[in-house]
């Protein structure tokens, strides 16, 4: 029986050995294989992504907007009659056949298919600029995609490309949606389809996708002729595949398309056609009951301009995201997994952004940004998400740490939230953003004091600018004073980890208080509060309040010398240069990690197993301070999010929340190591810029604004 079984086995290896042999490579990914694929991610709203466990079968797969919905884009190709699916046919036939993948590529603004049919090359480049210095070009709620064709030598094939959306893209989903669509030849070679959900409210959502405002898909014609058709999706590919047209503009019903096609005729070397899909809002955020639009609409009264405007920047927008492309690329700090990571953050965090102006004046003095809490509440503007997301802001334009925190602020000091301590949000709900009058908002007082100082602080430094504070010195000092009398030992509340409980006097906690208050003594120059951080930070640290006894690690709660966390806060103190706490205390909670390690990296804190991928690279930062300079710690952290970040287990935008081992969870549920816990395409991965923002502020794009 062994003996059949062996034989069995030799064969089986011969048939596959034989097989794989004959069939075409699998496809490539470079620099990895991610969660998912940024495809076009501008704004909260604008987020489609490719699963990447659906890349090597790109001519099939479906795109998704961040929350799974399924959104209609393909890309078919016909070569002399015979059309390929490129992306996005479901399901590809004779009429329509797969065309080979050959790989994927993933840069901070590009995500780049190369694949084959019939002698022919294609290159579909989807790209969205992050361009956060250009305030026009950031908020233009439009993202590329460019299907380059290149034949072979031999024959100049004849060759159409033909690319469709249809209107889930405006969160439309089955027989009962109502919607209108319009079409329009903007000039000679430029064509513009929008479609637009009726009877829908403003400022509202459908699982998150935005139910007011308009899809908008254009192209321009260059080197090749442009035709459009509206109809029931496979009579017009049917149509495509027929004739290399998409037939006619038909009414709009469940199940239709936009559709374009662009006739390249016989194609001798290479002809790149551009498509522009966009999400575009009229009103982008209710700022306190008043309206806001995109900075875009400083230029653009329209969609139709918006298209225009986008395909005009095309070239110097890709121009400037190379240079983004290759600094991102080469910050291969300990190796190139960091950089892996910050490239698929990039996008992401950028994504998660408006930039808005008011409606009544559009005064573009009057800039303010606003960041959606994406999927674990959709909360605005939180404060204790713009500072785990600020690293990237502070590398790539620290000026968007003021814009962001500037409808806080300005909110705060107009007395309209009753207590003495920070809010945690502007709102419940993107897009709204009309504050809590009532005092009721998710309360983490320590907390969002501690945030606040350390951010206005942080945006001090990073830019020159020792004006901003002085107009909101009252309020500030109101905050200080909070964190003077209750930040050594913190009531019962929760810290920015709201998901892991309550809990009285965390360590974590104290130790944000002392580095705010510094922060704070700091920058205004007041003896006082910089005595009173470190003050708190000798109790915590010298005193031994915050530690165990042998003083080997910081307790996640005071008292409590078993229990212990990330101490993510001690990155602040590195960052601005602060020295609240000894270097010595880095040492300690440095040389701590590895002894808590499980299979699959540092959990968020002795209760349980899971992690967050930002306060690791904040850990691994904090491993860097001076004096400690922990690289096989450092490395460590990187390592595991890197690991976390390509094992294949995950299909959704990077998610900041995972697994760290196999086995009973801190509720006895049996977890499986690497797997992410609900929250993706989060802001907070910009927190991944962490290590990176150690190298100074604005490294990109220069003091411009
Ligand atoms: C055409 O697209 C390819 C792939 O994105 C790109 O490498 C090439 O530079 C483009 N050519 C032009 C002229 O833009
Ligand atoms: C925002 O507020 C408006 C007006 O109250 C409401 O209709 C809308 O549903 C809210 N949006 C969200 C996403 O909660
Ligand atoms: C077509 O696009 C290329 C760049 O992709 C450009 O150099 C060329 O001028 C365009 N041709 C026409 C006819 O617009
Ligand atoms: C926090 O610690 C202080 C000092 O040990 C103690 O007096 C206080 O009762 C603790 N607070 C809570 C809520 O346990
Ligand atoms: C990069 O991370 C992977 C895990 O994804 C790890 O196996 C590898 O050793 C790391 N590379 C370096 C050079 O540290």
């Amino acid at each position: 029986m062994a003996s059949f079984n062996s034989q069995l086995l030799v064969l089986a290896f011969a048939v596959l050995v034989l097989f794989s042999n004959t069939s075409i490579a699998k496809p490539t990914f470079t620099p990895v294989l991610p969660p998912s694929y940024p495809l076009a991610v501008r704004n909260p709203y604008l987020s489609a992504w490719l699963p990447g466990n659906q890349a090597a079968n790109l001519p099939s797969a479906v795109a998704q907007f961040w929350n799974d919905q399924k959104l209609t884009w393909s890309v078919i190709a016909r070569i002399d009659g015979q059309a390929y699916s490129l992306f996005g046919v479901p399901r590809p036939s004779d009429r329509i056949k797969p065309a080979t993948v050959i790989s994927a590529d993933l840069t901070a603004t590009h995500t780049t298919f190369k694949l084959t049919a019939k002698d022919v090359d294609f290159v579909l480049d989807f790209f969205s600029p992050v361009s956060p210095h250009d305030y026009v070009r950031q908020s233009m709620p439009y993202s590329y995609l460019t299907v380059s064709t290149s034949s072979a030598a031999s024959g100049s094939p004849s060759i159409q490309v033909y690319s469709d959306i249809d209107n889930a893209w405006i969160g439309q989903f089955g027989t009962s949606a109502q919607n209108t669509y319009g079409w329009e030849a903007v000039d000679r070679l430029t064509q513009v389809f929008s479609i637009t959900p009726e009877g829908t409210a403003k400022f509202s959502e459908d699982r998150d996708m935005a139910l007011w405002g308009s899809a908008v898909y254009c192209t321009r014609e260059n080197a090749s002729k442009l035709s459009r058709g509206v109809g029931i999706v496979d009579n017009v590919r049917e149509s495509f595949v027929r004739n290399g047209t998409p037939g006619d503009l038909g009414t709009f019903k469940a199940g239709s398309v936009l559709a374009f096609s662009h006739d390249l005729g016989s194609l001798e070397g290479t002809e790149n056609v551009t498509f522009v899909i966009g999400h575009v809002r009229d009103e982008a955020v209710n700022y306190l009951g008043k309206d806001r639009y995109g900075y875009f609409r400083s230029e653009c009264k329209d969609f139709n301009c918006g298209c225009m405007h986008a395909l005009d920047d095309f070239h110097s927008a890709d121009q400037e995201s190379r240079g983004l492309d290759d600094f991102i690329a080469a910050s291969d700090v300990g190796s190139a997994n960091y950089s892996n990571i910050l490239a698929l953050s990039t996008r992401q965090a950028f994504g998660t952004m408006d930039l808005t102006i008011p409606a009544e004046t559009l005064d573009t003095k009057e800039v303010l940004a606003f960041v959606k809490e994406i999927s674990s509440n959709g909360n605005t503007n939180t404060m204790d998400v713009i500072m785990p997301m600020a690293p990237i802001l502070y590398v790539l334009a620290p000026d968007y740490i003021r814009l962001a925190l500037q409808p806080v602020l300005s909110y705060l000091n107009s007395g309209s939230w009753p207590h003495d301590y920070t809010i945690h949000d502007m709102g419940s709900h993107y897009p709204n953003a009309t504050g809590h009058n009532d005092g009721k908002a998710e309360e983490m007082p320590i907390e969002e004091c501690g945030n606040l100082l350390a951010l206005v602080y942080m945006y001090e430094l990073a830019t020159g600018d020792t004006e901003y504070k002085t107009k909101y010195l009252d309020l500030l000092t109101t905050y200080a004073e909070y964190l003077l009398n209750h930040g050594l030992y913190p009531a019962e509340q929760l810290s920015t980890d709201d998901g892991a409980g309550l809990a009285p006097n965390q360590t974590g906690l104290a130790i944000k208080a002392a580095i705010g208050l510094n922060a704070f003594g700091v920058m205004t120059n007041q003896r006082k509060y910089i005595d009173a951080g470190k003050h708190f930070a000798d109790t915590l640290y010298s005193k031994r309040v915050g530690t165990d006894p042998e003083r080997s690690h910081f307790t996640l709660i005071e008292g409590e010398h078993d229990s212990w966390s990330t101490q993510f806060n001690l990155y602040l103190d590195v960052l601005l240069k602060l020295n609240t706490f000894p270097t010595s205390a880095y040492k300690m909670q440095t040389d701590f990690y590895p002894s808590v390690r499980r299979d699959a990296g540092v959990p968020l804190d002795n209760r349980d197993l899971w992690a967050k991928t930002d306060w690791m690279i904040f850990a691994a930062a904090a491993a860097m301070a001076p004096g400690v300079d922990n690289e096989g710690v450092r490395d460590m952290f990187v390592n595991d999010v890197h690991a976390f970040m390509t094992n294949g287990k995950v299909g959704v935008p990077f998610s900041d929340k995972f697994w760290v081992d196999t086995g009973a969870d801190g509720k006895g549920a049996r977890q499986e190591a690497g797997l992410h816990i609900g929250y993706k395409a989060r802001p907070v991965v910009g927190g991944h810029f962490a290590l990176l923002a150690l190298e100074g502020p604005d490294q990109v794009f220069g003091k411009k604004g």
